[in-house]
């Protein structure tokens, strides 16, 4: 049998997320500080080539079936539509997508499709183009709208909506953006806010959960379980009734409904680091083998290894949970 990135407790690591850049045009309250963060060196950043190879041993070697690319924000990283289009002729090939904020998506969907990407997440957390503004300190939300109406065309699908809810700011458009998405065919997902961002501003008193979300969902639609199987997918999903095409609306629930048993994930850092779960409190360094010469077979080896000691869980729930030195935008969400 061919060597897989599997864990001490049964689970196996088939979808890889990449993070190409800790970048971002958008300063969202509730993952960045309005100045910025300090950002990662260019040197430590890996290079397309070296973040190309340690795709193609992912999935050439260590059975990596699905590829996300993330950030910070993913359309920044100049060499994206390479890095796509490289992951895209390995054989065999695995799903492409991205997760953005569609900013400049409107100018680069075309080429993205071209080079092999499959479809993207994109994350819109109000209708609103002031709440927009307050959110994320940036007046930038023609700018996402544009994107998401150039993906749809590029055939950049099925295209999903990530919305986190924030309290007392965008909490009461569970129901407006749900129908928003279900009016253009896209996904609508709506996320609980974990304890990730730069700021430790985070309170559980002040995440909108699952619940809460659902209950808002309730009273204006009627939501039906839906038969399809979860597999190691954060969302879990509802069908939307009265709708043609029976379109599903899902909630990220991690704080509230961990899913962590089930998790098929593995990460890797723009600087080169793999990161067994979004709450990892080691790494192992990847970079370093790499540019000392390491073979793909020792890449591996060191990949494997890293993921054997996922913990079963990320312990949010736990007294002694400690929230992990980077920031979501320097892990990839
Ligand atoms: P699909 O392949 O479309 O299902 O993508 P996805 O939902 O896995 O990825 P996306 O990047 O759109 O992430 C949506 C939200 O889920 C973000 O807030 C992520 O941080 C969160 N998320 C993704 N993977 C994990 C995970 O392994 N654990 C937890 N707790 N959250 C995750
Ligand atoms: N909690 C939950 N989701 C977050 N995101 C960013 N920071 C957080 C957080 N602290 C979301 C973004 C994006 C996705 C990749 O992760 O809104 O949609
Ligand atoms: Fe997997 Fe970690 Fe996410 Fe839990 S928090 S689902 S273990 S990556």
């Amino acid at each position: 049998t061919s060597p897989t990135l599997a864990d001490r407790y049964g689970r196996v690591a088939t979808d890889l997320r990449v993070s190409l850049t800790d970048r971002c045009n958008l300063r969202c309250a509730y993952c960045m500080p309005p100045e910025g963060l300090p950002w990662l060196p260019t040197p430590d950043v890996l290079s397309d080539e070296e973040v190309g190879r340690l795709i193609e041993i992912a999935v050439t070697r260590l059975g990596v079936t699905e590829v996300r690319f993330t950030g910070g924000e993913p359309l920044l990283r100049p060499g994206l539509a390479d890095i796509v289009a490289r992951a895209a002729a390995l054989s065999p090939r695995p799903s492409l997508s991205l997760t953005t904020n569609a900013i400049g998506l409107d100018r680069r969907a075309a080429e993205l499709r071209a080079a092999g990407l499959d479809r993207v997440n994109v994350s819109l957390d109000t209708l609103s183009p002031e709440r927009f503004a307050q959110i994320t300190h940036r007046k930038r939300h023609a700018d996402v709208i544009a994107g998401l109406v150039a993906a749809a065309e590029a055939g950049l699908g099925p295209i999903k909506i990530n919305s986190v809810l924030i309290r007392g700011i965008n909490d009461d458009e569970a129901v407006p953006l749900l129908r928003f998405a279900l009016e253009h065919g896209y996904q609508q997902r709506f996320i609980e806010q974990m304890p990730l961002d730069a700021g430790h501003i985070w309170s559980r008193s002040q995440m909108v959960t699952a619940d809460e979300i659902l209950a808002s969902l309730e009273g204006a639609f009627t939501l039906l379980a839906d038969p399809d199987e979860r597999g190691g997918a954060p969302a879990e999903t509802w069908l939307v009734a009265g709708y043609p095409g029976t379109p599903k609306v899902g909630v990220i629930a991690s704080v509230t409904r961990p899913f962590c048993r089930d998790c098929d994930r593995t990460r890797l850092t723009a600087d080169g680091q793999v990161r067994n779960c979004l709450f990892a409190r080691e790494e192992s360094d990847l970079r370093a083998l790499l540019r000392g010469g390491g073979s793909d077979e020792e890449l591996a080896a060191r990949w494997q290894a890293a993921m054997w000691g996922k913990l079963p869980g990320h312990g949010i729930n736990e007294p002694a949970f400690l929230q992990p030195s980077r920031p979501m935008s320097a892990i990839g969400g």
